[in-house]
This record gives structure tokens, C-alpha cells and sequence, in this order.
């Protein structure tokens, strides 16, 4: 079997490869290493996750190119089965002070991606990595009840933000629009010409070789600052609550898809109410880890910031047979095990 990883060399991309890579699969990785621009100068090896996966697999091979580019993306996509289409402009804030390139990217990237299939006349199964966002500001309308260290969902969203939850009437910010332009003609891909889609709307991902910044990864930017002695920002006051997931759980999600007969579907996707946590919980729990607490600074809510947000996981428990097994304790652990023994990709 043969699949395309766009964004490959990204930390969910290189996730699904190495995985998939490990069960014999060939993997074609396409991605013009541009999380660079977003690291700016905080991590030195940017092609990190590349070399991890070459110096690691052979069946492997890759594509510095962008999904803007169609000719290569068709010449890259000869012969798969699987698309996993992760690459993306990844961050809210990048999106809301230059609009058009998360655009062209994330909307026109994933036509481009769909496009690329059809005209080559594959009738493939794909994977997209949408995103909680596509909910945007409407998740902001839930009255949130406040605790000490954390907000929570009333009693009618206990179990979390069901798949028919309302994307339109709301504020979104550029990446929930580019996202969502996606996520809409992933669906109508699967209706009009067959293709086997699954939008997994993913919550807050976590794990190994993720490169966390400020705008973006925020589990691992707080891993990586405590154990860097780096000061860290909350925007708002860090009560703010995610159901956040460990990249295995995730990239096990994709594979039940793949293996099941469901011919498309979407799923909010993430660790659900049993795994959540608030940022200042997540300092709580990193100071139990390794014994230190960096210094924090507060300053004033992101735009479009949702307070809590929790998917409910109960249809792709149901149609896939999947649920989390990693609890955020053991992930983060992992997490803080791996920056540990990494320091220097940091420094
Ligand atoms: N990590 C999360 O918590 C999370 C949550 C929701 C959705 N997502 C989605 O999951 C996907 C993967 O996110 P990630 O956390 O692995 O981010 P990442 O930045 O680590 O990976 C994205 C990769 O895409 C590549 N890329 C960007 N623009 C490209 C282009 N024009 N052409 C080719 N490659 C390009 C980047 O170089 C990077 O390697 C994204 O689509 C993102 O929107 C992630």
C-alpha cells in the first residue's frame, strides 16, 4: 500500500508516517518545510522530523514542494491509495495578520489536493486534519461556568461539541474560514465524486516532535518553556479549557477509518470530557513532573479565543470503534521525557 502524507515532514505528518512506515506501507512525504517561518529562530533543526524519518525508514521518500503547486502534487500522488492531507498554515494569529497566504494554502492547498486526485482519476480514501475551529466564536456563545483553575461546559454539553454543532452566524478569524473552505470540499468530493473522506475536526493535539510555539502546539510550547527556564504568555487568564489527544490515538483513528466501511463521514475528534485540561492546570501538572514552574505573564484574550472547548467523541466511538487510550498524565509525560532528552534542537 502506498499513501501521500502532505505536510509529512510536520509533527501530526510525520506521526501517520512514521506509523504507517512501521506496518510496511510505502510513504510519500510532501511538504515545503515552511513550519520554519513559524518557528522563526526558537528551534534550529526544522527539517528535524524529515531526517528522523529517513535516517529511520526506507520506504520513505519526499517532496520538497507546496500544495500550491499542481503539477507536483500530481506527480507526487502517482499510484496511492491513502492521502493524508495534514500540510496546512497551522497558526490563528499568522492567519489574522496576513489573510491571503493561510488562504491560497489552506483553502486552495486542499482543492489543489482533491483536484490533483480527480484529474488523475484516483478514486482515493483521504484523511483531512480540519479542525475545531470550523466552529469558531459559536462555541463562545455556551454560558461557561468559572472555577478556580478552570471554565467547564454546562450540563447540556457535558459530553462536548457534537458534529452538528453550528459553523455559520459567528466569528471565525481567517484559519477557522480557510479551514472550513476545506473541510466543505473534502465533503463534497466524497458526495460528487466518490472519494472515501475522512474530516476528523481535531481538538487539541499533542506529543513527541512537536515543535510548540506561542501561536501554536501549546502543550508542547509549555513543555519546552518549562524546561528551558523560558517565560511563558497566557492570553486571557488560563482557565481556558481543551480536550487535548496524544498523537498515537490520533494517528490510530485514521487507520480504523481506513480499515472501515464507512464511505465518509466527520468526526470531532480529541480526547473528549475524560481528557482535558486548562493551561493552568497544565502548569500545575508540568511542576509535578520536573519540579519547576517557569515565570508566566498574562496579557489581554486572542481574538475568537473559545473558553472551553471539548469534542464529544461519541460518533467516531460508534462508527469507528475508537477511543483514547493515552491519558494526558502518561502523554505529557512522554512529551516532557522526549523535549528532556532534546534540549539541543531548543537551545
Ligand atoms: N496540532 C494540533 O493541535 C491541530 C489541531 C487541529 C488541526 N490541526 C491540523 O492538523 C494539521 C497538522 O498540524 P501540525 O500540528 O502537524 O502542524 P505542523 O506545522 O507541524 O505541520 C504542518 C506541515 O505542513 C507544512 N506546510 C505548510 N504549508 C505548506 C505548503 N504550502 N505546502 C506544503 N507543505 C506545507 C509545514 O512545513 C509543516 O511541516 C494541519 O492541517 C492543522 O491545521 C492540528
Amino acid at each position: 500500500m502506498k499513501m501521500l502524507v502532505t505536510g509529512g515532514a510536520g509533527f501530526v505528518g510525520s506521526h501517520v508516517a512514521e506509523y504507517f512506515l512501521k506496518k510496511g506501507w510505502e510513504v510519500v512525504i510532501y511538504d515545503n518545510l515552511s513550519r520554519g517561518e513559524l518557528l522563526k529562530k526558537e528551534i534550529r533543526h526544522l527539517d528535524y522530523n524529515w531526517r528522523y524519518l529517513k535516517e529511520n525508514f526506507d520506504r520513505v521518500t519526499f517532496f520538497k514542494e507546496d500544495i500550491r503547486d499542481m503539477k507536483r502534487l500530481m506527480e507526487a500522488m502517482e499510484g496511492v491509495q491513502v492521502i493524508v492531507h495534514a500540510a496546512a498554515q497551522t497558526a490563528v494569529t499568522v492567519s489574522v495578520e496576513d489573510p491571503h497566504p493561510d488562504f491560497t494554502v489552506n483553502a486552495l492547498g486542499t482543492f489543489n489536493v482533491l483536484e490533483a486526485a480527480r484529474k488523475l482519476g484516483l478514486k482515493p480514501t483521504v484523511i483531512y486534519c480540519s479542525t475545531n475551529k470550523v466552529y469558531g466564536d459559536n462555541v463562545n456563545k455556551i454560558k461557561v461556568i468559572e472555577g478556580d483553575k478552570r471554565y467547564s461546559f454546562p450540563e447540556e454539553y457535558k459530553l462536548g461539541i457534537p458534529e452538528d454543532f453550528p459553523v455559520d452566524l459567528c466569528e471565525h478569524t481567517p484559519y477557522g474560514c480557510s479551514k472550513l473552505t476545506g473541510d466543505l470540499y473534502m465533503q463534497d468530493y466524497a458526495h460528487l465524486y466518490g472519494f472515501k473522506v475522512g474530516v476528523f475536526r481535531m481538538s487539541c493535539i499533542y506529543g513527541t516532535r512537536q515543535f510548540g510555539v506561542e501561536d501554536q502546539g501549546w502543550v508542547a510550547h509549555f513543555v519546552i518553556s518549562t524546561l528551558l527556564d523560558r517565560p511563558i504568555t497566557i492570553y486571557g487568564d488560563g482557565k481556558q479549557v481543551r480536550d487535548v489527544l496524544y498523537v498515537e490515538d490520533l494517528v490510530r483513528a485514521f487507520e480504523k477509518f481506513i480499515e472501515s466501511d464507512v464511505s465518509h463521514g466527520v468526526y470531532n475528534t480529541g480526547g473528549g470530557p475524560d481528557n482535558t485540561l486548562s493551561l493552568l492546570e497544565l502548569l500545575d501538572m508540568l511542576e509535578k513532573l520536573t519540579g519547576k514552574r517557569t515565570e508566566v505573564r498574562f496579557s489581554d484574550w486572542r481574538p475568537s479565543d473559545q473558553r472551553v472547548y471539548i469534542s464529544r467523541i461519541e460518533k467516531i466511538k460508534e462508527e469507528l470503534g475508537w477511543e483514547p487510550c493515552i491519558s494526558p498524565e502518561e502523554g505529557v509525560k512522554r512529551l516532557v521525557e522526549w523535549v528532556e532528552e532534546n534540549k539541543n534542537l531548543f537551545e
